[in-house]
């Protein structure tokens, strides 16, 4: 499988010092490219999900920082990019990933006296060059677990457009797929947002994987059916395993405990976390009542109606039955460090 396997617009391009999204707001209907000029264009990109899914919005981050800053002296520089990872690290709380690239930046802004931008640059691009490379080792590490005609679950989006390569959840399926091994992916539509919907299948089908699209509360009914195994992404896993990912994905690991489904968590180790002993020191975005209320600008909730809306879950490390990382297979009993 090459990169040109999949038929799926780039997910972030860097040129010229402009950074490049597809806005994954307008998917499925527009295939449109914004680009941030500014670093109050790549917050709103992050903050508003044109750019979303943990291992894209770390190197967005990156490359986000330097926007407009080509032509400025190293030391100047360098305290404007300390306050834009400051900014741009409080534009979603949950994915690790936006922290830990923007870290990466920060450490190269300290250590680095002369020609800081070139430096900063090349950074960002290692960040976008070592995603690449995991998206690709998760994928062929996973696909061992997958054998022909495997009917598998995902949930949210944790493919190509989450990421700067394969993806994660769907990576180990893109490569099977290539290998002639014919899966059948269930999607989770995934509301409120639809990532399933919108975004997964969307990718699926652009690239020929088979796939059939439900409602979330349909997952129960389909594994009953019979399903396989059920892979998902990851937005932050704890040292114990504890996984914090788009909410729905606990319900998700729930059913395949009760119907005996392997559930397996696909990530790079730049999403986990050692500093959060356990899921309950992960911080759970809450999001806007209106994501509830509304489907597509349509209101479908009384005005005024009361809503809780936190975008991520924790399912706790039990219910994992392995890992599916960039350096191998992770069973447990699971201790990140
Ligand atoms: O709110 P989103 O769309 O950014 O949530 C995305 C997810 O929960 C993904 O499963 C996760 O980030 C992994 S992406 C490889």
């Amino acid at each position: 499988m090459t990169d040109d396997t999949l038929n799926i617009p780039r997910t972030i391009r860097w040129q010229n010092g402009e950074l490049i999204l597809l806005d994954q707001r307008r998917l499925p209907a527009d295939e449109i490219e914004i680009c941030c000029r500014t670093v109050d264009d790549v917050y709103d990109a992050i903050r508003t999900l044109a750019i979303r899914g943990a291992p894209a919005i770390g190197v967005a981050a990156a490359f986000g920082l330097l926007v407009g800053l080509r032509e400025w002296e190293d030391e100047p520089l360098g305290r404007e990019i300390l306050r834009r990872a400051a900014h741009l690290n409080s534009a979603r709380p949950t994915a690790v990933n936006l922290g830990w690239a923007l870290d990466r930046m920060v450490r190269v802004t300290r250590a680095v006296g002369t020609a800081l931008y070139t430096r900063l640059e090349q950074e960002a691009q290692a960040i976008f060059d070592e995603d690449v490379a995991s998206c690709a080792a998760i994928g062929h590490h996973g696909a061992g677990l997958i054998g022909e005609h495997c009917r598998i679950l995902t949930h949210c989006n944790a493919g190509a457009l989450a990421t700067s390569g394969w993806g994660t959840a769907l990576a180990p399926i893109y490569v099977v797929n290539a290998r002639g091994l014919s899966p059948h992916v269930f999607v989770d539509e995934t509301r409120p947002l639809l990532q399933g919907a919108r975004l997964t299948a969307y990718e699926l089908m652009r690239s020929g994987v088979a796939c059939t699209l439900i409602t979330d509360n349909m997952a129960a009914s389909v594994m009953a059916s019979g399903i396989d195994l059920a892979i998902v992404g990851a937005d932050r896993v704890a040292a114990n395993g504890d996984v914090a990912n788009k909410i729905g994905t606990l319900n998700v690991a729930i059913l395949c405990h009760h119907y005996g489904i392997p559930f397996y968590v696909a990530c790079p180790r730049s999403t986990l976390d050692p500093a959060a002993a356990t899921g309950a020191g992960i911080q759970i975005e809450h999001r806007h009542a209106d994501e509830v209320t509304m489907i597509a600008g349509q209101r479908v909730a009384p005005e005024g109606a009361e809503v809780w809306n936190p975008a991520f879950d924790v399912t706790p490390n039990e219910l994992v039955t392995a890992f599916i990382t960039d350096a191998g297979i992770v069973t447990p009993p699971y201790h990140f460090t």
